[in-house]
């Protein structure tokens, strides 16, 4: 290895196997019991939550350790209007026939629309932005590297974070998503990435029937 500034690695936890076998398979229940929702209480959900998991966030692996990414979170009633506005506008010429046959056909199963009620509902949206150019200093202008594998690296880690705390996701992709560089006033150099709306889930939420088939061990992982 080359010369470079380190330190020892001083808080990695060891765990007994049977414990390592414990916990990987509570995780698993765990994270089972993520779905994604399309229907969200406009229940209170403080700050310091949402804080907490964009720092999980933050804490991803990326291409240089450059963390190309930026998190917009939208508390605010009056911008969370504008994004439904837009993403609903949006939306409609994708329902429309923009998105072709074979994407229409693919979502029917999951019963979406362009109706985005949950955008003005939820307590939470989080706009995720991209940045082709910047470092590991935030004022930097340097090449970023694996730009979209980092920053989805880093929103899976959000949306753990979230279910984690306890709180209900949808991952949602407004097509075209341009129109939330300008309301969260993010600069030229990024893209917006995703936006995650939270909170908890409305009383009668449901999921899918689509989205619980989950492929299974072997049919996603071979082993070598
Ligand atoms: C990149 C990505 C984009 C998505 N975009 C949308 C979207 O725009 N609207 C929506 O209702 N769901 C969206 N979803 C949610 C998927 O429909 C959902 O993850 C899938 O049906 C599986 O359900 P689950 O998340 O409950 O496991 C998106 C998911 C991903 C990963």
């Amino acid at each position: 290895m080359q010369q470079h500034d380190s330190a020892p690695l001083n808080d990695f936890i060891e765990y007994p196997q049977s414990e390592m076998l414990e916990r990987s398979a509570e995780f698993l229940d765990h994270m089972k019991r993520r779905h994604s929702i399309r229907s969200f209480s406009d229940r209170a959900v403080p700050k310091e939550i949402i804080e907490n998991c964009i720092k999980t966030a933050g804490t991803a692996p990326s291409g240089a350790n450059h963390q190309p990414w930026h998190f917009v979170a939208i508390h605010s009633d009056d911008v969370k209007k504008q994004v439904r506005e837009h993403a609903e506008l949006h939306e409609q010429g994708f329902y429309d026939g923009r998105a072709g046959d074979e994407w229409l056909e693919a979502l029917k199963p999951l019963g979406t629309d362009a109706s985005k009620p949950y955008l003005e509902h939820a307590p939470w949206l989080i706009a995720i932005f991209s940045q082709k150019k910047g470092g590991v200093n935030t004022e930097e202008k340097k090449t970023n590297y694996y730009v979209h594998e980092s920053v989805g690296i880093a929103t899976g880690m959000l949306i753990t974070a979230l279910h984690n705390a306890g709180l209900a996701t949808l991952t949602h992709t407004p097509k075209p998503m341009q129109f939330l560089s300008s309301i969260c006033q993010r600069p030229d150099n990024e893209r917006p990435y995703m936006l995650i709306i939270t909170g908890y889930p409305a009383e009668d939420a449901t999921i899918p029937a689509h989205a619980q088939i989950k492929k299974d061990l072997g049919e996603i992982s071979s082993f070598l």
